[in-house]
């Protein structure tokens, strides 16, 4: 049985069953946007053959249209429909790493509207590991490209319900399944020049990739001055919360006596101020694992935007791992970065 509802403004309800998957597909293939579920973050699909399919994602999300999607596939095969020129370290990367969070930037295929990559003659691909995101993919009989179901500028959802916050009357469907288990985006890796760079930290961490290469792979600078960046969508202060962020760096007990002084300062002067680790861990951003702050970072955000604070305050993690991911994004979320 389809299990199916209107959240009431016209966005379809869809529970993550196979022939409730058919009837996604089926929107898919009629030019439609389906949010789905991937192991990082939620993605909002379309076609990436069909041009008017595309538009309407940076309709819906407000996304400017020079920041390019990533195309997800199910299987290997599809990848010629993607690009028409894999370099040496796509093969080994893929066999490494696919299904899973590491999005290949290749040279694009002419089957591939400009508009999916924003003018750029390459392409970002992927291959979830999700069972319901590669059903989708195979029912569809299409490579989708999808962003993060967002809408831009807002932290990326983890759950349906943070798509419906989002984009309720603004897609044809959502599909109701678990919260993304890794929390955070893929890494965006770019093999179209003389060597792989990272242009995106995420979800596979760049000490697995020089392990799986057998050399460093260097991490593109964050902030360009003129120069157009390598990947658009840097120049653009994503994830970020309503009120702003106070990203605190610096040794651990100055950071903590920094912030106590802060937050007693504030509540003196009448304003609400939000902890963000508390909304993760309790007491300390450090004493809890970095892929279990990866996983909620996104979800704190937004309840911290729903307890409508007057300020939040971060603290710095170690960069080893995925913490490499989540200080880019909380860079990124940050208004301010407060040495102490
Ligand atoms: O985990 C993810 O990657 C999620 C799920 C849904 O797969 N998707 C996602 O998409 O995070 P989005 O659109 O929010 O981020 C795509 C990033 C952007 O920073 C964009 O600039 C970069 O990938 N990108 C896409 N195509 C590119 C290209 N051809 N060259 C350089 N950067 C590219
Ligand atoms: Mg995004």
């Amino acid at each position: 049985m389809v299990a199916a509802g209107l959240d009431g403004r016209g966005t379809l309800l869809l529970d993550d069953d196979h022939v409730s998957l058919k009837r996604a597909a089926a929107i898919i293939k009629a030019g439609g946007l389906v949010a789905f579920p991937t192991e990082t973050v939620y993605g909002l699909g379309a076609a990436a053959t069909n041009d008017e399919a595309i538009k309407k994602i940076f309709h819906a999300k407000g996304r400017p249209q020079d920041n390019p999607l990533i195309v997800h596939i199910a299987s290997r095969d599809q990848l010629t429909l993607v690009t028409n020129q894999l370099p040496a370290e796509a093969g080994p990367l893929m066999d490494h790493f696919w299904p899973g969070p590491l999005s290949l930037v290749l040279p694009r295929a002419a089957s591939i509207p400009p508009l999916v990559s924003a003018g750029l003659n390459t392409v970002a691909v992927r291959m979830p590991d999700h069972p319901v995101a590669l059903d989708l993919i195979r029912l569809a009989g299409l490579p989708l490209a999808a962003p993060s179901a967002n809408r831009s500028g807002r932290p990326s959802p983890t759950s349906f319900k943070h798509v419906l916050q989002d984009l309720a009357g603004r897609i044809d469907a959502v599909i109701r399944s678990k919260a993304c288990v890794l929390g955070v985006e893929s890494t965006v890796l770019d093999l179209t020049g003389s060597r792989p760079v990272i242009l995106r930290p995420g979800g596979v961490t760049r000490e697995a990739l020089e392990t799986a290469l057998g050399r460093s792979v260097p991490l593109v600078g964050q902030r360009y001055r003129g120069a157009p960046p390598p990947s658009p969508g840097m120049k653009y202060r994503h994830y970020s919360p309503r009120a702003p962020l106070l990203l605190v760096t610096g040794p651990e007990e100055r950071r903590k006596g920094f912030i106590a002084a802060y937050c007693a300062h504030c509540r003196r002067q009448g304003l609400k101020v939000a902890y963000l680790n508390r909304y993760i861990s309790g007491p300390g951003l450090q004493s809890c694992a970095a892929d279990r702050i990866a996983a909620l970072l996104y979800r704190a955000l937004r309840a911290i935007d729903t307890a409508d604070v007057d300020l939040i305050l971060a603290e710095e993690i170690d960069t080893a791992g995925i913490g490499l991911a989540v200080m880019n994004r909380l860079r990124k979320a940050a208004l301010r970065t407060i040495k102490v």
